[in-house]
């Protein structure tokens, strides 16, 4: 009895996963590289360099990547050396694929340092999501808030005032791949490339824990029919 009822349910949940797989990634909300089973969608991330490049390269740094790393976001060697060779280092050379990324001058506002973005994905609490909501979180303090001289309101930010001026906005860059460039759609790319650099493997680590379930389901049910055969009560 309990049987038939379980074997159409786990189909409806399979499919529901699978569909909700495809599903718009803004509205709701839903990270590719979410979940036990994420993988990082590659055009997202590629686009969210391009706001890096962009938009945030003139304050924070990323030391844990060279521009070569960028391959594995699926650019290819071409595209990565054009894109090194368009960054002039602080010596006035022109970077090569194998160059760090390049370092943004020291800076400072009001006291607050903008810190590395390479784990910053894995060094915050909340991770994807965060990133994306702190960087849609700038907006004018609420009644009641009286802001600190230089800082900003961010409802995201733990005590709701930060020295980062809101950066993002409709347009601040443009996709080569043609996606409208709104203010979420940017965030939401950004934290998708910012979630790779924290954790470059995720997609193949998640890819290993599925064939490991799977695997793991077949297991028990070998074991299951085993376990009915030889305990078949004769006669
Ligand atoms: C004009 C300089 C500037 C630009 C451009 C800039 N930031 Fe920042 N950012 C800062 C500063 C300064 C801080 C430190 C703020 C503080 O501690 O109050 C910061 C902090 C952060 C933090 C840490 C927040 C936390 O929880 O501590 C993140 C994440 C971040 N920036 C992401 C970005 C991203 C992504 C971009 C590009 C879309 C960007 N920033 C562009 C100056 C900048």
């Amino acid at each position: 009895m309990m049987r038939r009822f379980f074997a159409p349910l786990l189909a409806v949940g399979l499919l529901a996963g699978v569909a909700a797989h495809a599903e718009d990634t803004l509205s709701p909300l839903r990270f590719q590289s979410a979940g036990t089973f994420g993988s990082i969608d590659l055009a997202a991330a590629q686009r969210g360099f391009a706001v890096y490049q962009g938009v945030c390269a003139s304050c924070h740094g990323m030391d844990a990547l060279h521009y070569r790393d960028l391959q594995a976001l699926g650019l290819t060697p071409a595209q990565v050396a054009g894109i090194a060779a368009s960054v002039k280092l602080s010596d006035g050379s022109a970077a090569t694929p194998d160059s760090r990324f390049k370092e943004p001058a020291a800076m400072s506002m009001s006291g607050a340092v903008p810190p590395d973005l390479s784990s910053i994905v894995a060094q915050r609490a909340g991770g994807t999501d965060y990133i994306y909501r702190f960087l849609t979180g700038f907006g004018p303090a609420p009644a009641g808030v009286t802001l600190l001289p230089g800082s900003n309101y961010n409802a995201a930010f733990p005590g709701g005032q930060v020295f980062m001026p809101a950066v993002l906005h409709d347009d601040a860059v443009t996709y080569a791949d043609g996606t409208k460039a709104t203010t979420a759609q940017e965030a939401a790319d950004v934290a998708e490339f910012l979630t790779w650099s924290a954790d470059p493997n995720l997609s193949a680590r998640h890819a290993v824990g599925l064939r490991a379930v799977i695997f793991f389901v077949f297991l028990a049910i070998v074991a299951m029919l085993t376990k009915r055969r030889i305990w078949r009560q004769e006669g």
